[in-house]
């Protein structure tokens, strides 16, 4: 009989049948551990005449339609769950210690609660009584949810029995504990178990469930890398410290878009929403100056206006500095390169700086143009007219390529003052007042056009 494998890096989940001191798939050092089985052997027998029964598809459509989505009143917060919380649907939101994940998720309760859900928030982190604390700051002690402190998950689950709430929150999945799984709470193993226990039992009673989740530093999730595919949506909530805002992404959604954000502002009475994020982003802008473009974004279904400010000065480094902020770092020296290829400008010798304003993170490639834009103006020390937002993707061939939804790029732009694009040739613009388009086919252009020769 093959040997399974019993040894797990508790930093990605990956599974060895020896021991060795560095995870292969992560590079992760002393992360591998041994873990027990949770039982001998497969099940041989069905435990029921209703397992494995088999429906046609047809069937079950004409049976009746599907349960409503709950709103919860935050707006923000059902956007990104794509309408709504479904019903029996399982939820990880993950997010850096001490960036608001309790916070929000008590007001979301909070909220849900008082819309007629019955509502039970299960804290492994915090005693019933500061729970009750913090939501008194927040103004929400009088909503109907249940808290219970509790890590046992037979515990958590023997209280699901009884209650029978219709959602419930478990802060965190890392705190749980299953005792017939030999591993420390917060361990791979223990995360799984807890995590797989209480997903089934969501879809089995119809509750839904939110599964709280601790990210690591570097961006990476110990324990709940291992979750994200057994639940329906994956939502982080992000945020830089020291930044007031917060945004709540969804990067798995099995019943919305991905991508979709929410916005939010931590204040000293909790989390509030910014239903205008664009104009929060920009607010820091003053007058016009050099290195500062505001790249005209889609989040999800929705535009975002953003500032990217590049610094470039002269390096005393034998190899410069490239020092990105809520942008890709490779995407940089791509843009980096093809401007020293193909249009002729070098950066050697100059150390670039690139920052993404208000602590936002931006991942598409439409924002190619806007960063080059950042770049060369901080370059030239020549600033970008005021009242002008750039998108496009840049080719490695210096080619420019349009990107979609173009128009609403536009719509945003022109309700928040803005009066001319830049964005590359054969961009579908429709019909938007007040907003004149100017297209370039390629960067060599685009740099002609804007700072002169180059
Ligand atoms: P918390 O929700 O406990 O974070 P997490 O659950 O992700 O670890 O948030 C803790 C931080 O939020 C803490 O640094 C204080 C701040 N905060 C406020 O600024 N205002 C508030 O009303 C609350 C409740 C927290
Ligand atoms: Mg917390």
């Amino acid at each position: 009989m093959a040997k399974s494998p019993s040894f797990t890096c508790q930093a990605c989940g990956a599974a060895y049948t020896k021991w060795s001191g560095r995870c292969e798939a992560c590079g992760e050092w002393n992360s591998i551990v041994e873990e027990k089985p949770l039982s001998a052997g497969p099940v041989a027998k069905s435990l029921g005449a209703r397992r494995g029964r088999t429906i046609v598809l047809s069937d079950l459509a004409t049976e009746e339609a599907p349960p409503p989505r709950t709103l919860s009143g935050v707006a923000e917060f059902d956007r990104v769950l794509g309408g709504g919380l479904v019903p029996a649907s399982a939820l990880l939101v993950g997010g850096d210690p001490g960036i608001g994940k309790s916070t929000l998720l008590l007001q979301a309760t909070a909220s849900f609660a008082r819309n007629g859900l019955k509502c039970l928030y299960v804290s492994g982190e915090e005693a019933a009584a500061q729970v009750r604390m913090r939501a008194q700051r927040l103004g929400l002690a009088d909503a109907p949810v249940k808290l219970a402190a509790e890590t046992n998950l037979r515990d958590i689950l023997t209280t699901l029995e009884a209650e029978r709430p219709d959602l419930v929150v478990i802060d965190s999945i890392q705190t749980m504990w299953a005792d017939n799984v030999e591993a420390a709470p917060g361990s791979v193993s223990q995360v799984r178990a807890a995590a797989h226990e209480l997903t089934s039992f969501a879809k089995r009673h119809g509750v839904s469930v939110v599964l709280v989740g601790h990210v690591t530093k570097d961006g990476q999730i110990a324990g709940p890398r291992v979750v994200e595919h057994m639940v329906d949506t994956v939502l982080y909530f992000e945020g830089e410290r020291g930044h007031q805002f917060r945004i709540l992404r969804a990067v798995k959604n099995r019943f919305g878009p991905a991508d979709e954000i929410g916005v939010f502002e931590m204040t000293g009475g909790g989390l509030a929403e910014v239903a205008n994020p664009s104009a929060l982003f920009l607010s820091e802008r003053d007058a016009p100056a050099p290195g500062s473009v505001v790249f005209a974004g889609i989040e999800g279904t929705r535009p975002v206006l953003v500032e990217l400010q590049a610094l470039v000065a002269p390096s005393p480094l034998a190899q410069p500095r490239r020092s990105v902020l809520g942008w890709d770092a490779g995407r940089l020296a791509m843009i980096l390169a093809v401007l020293e290829a193909r249009v002729g400008i070098p950066f050697t010798g100059l150390d670039v700086y690139l920052n993404v304003a208000g602590g936002m993170k931006i991942s598409e490639p439409a924002a190619d143009l806007a960063v080059a834009a950042a770049l060369l103006s901080a370059r030239e020390d020549s600033a970008i007219p005021r009242e002008t937002v750039v998108f496009g993707e840049i080719s490695l061939s210096g080619a420019l390529r349009p990107v979609g939804q173009t128009e609403n790029r536009l719509k945003e732009a022109q309700k928040l003052g803005f009066t001319t694009a830049i964005a590359p040739a054969g961009s579908k613009f429709g019909q938007v007042q007040g907003m004149t388009p100017t297209t370039m086919p390629d960067l060599a252009s685009f740099v002609g056009e804007i700072f002169g020769a180059g």
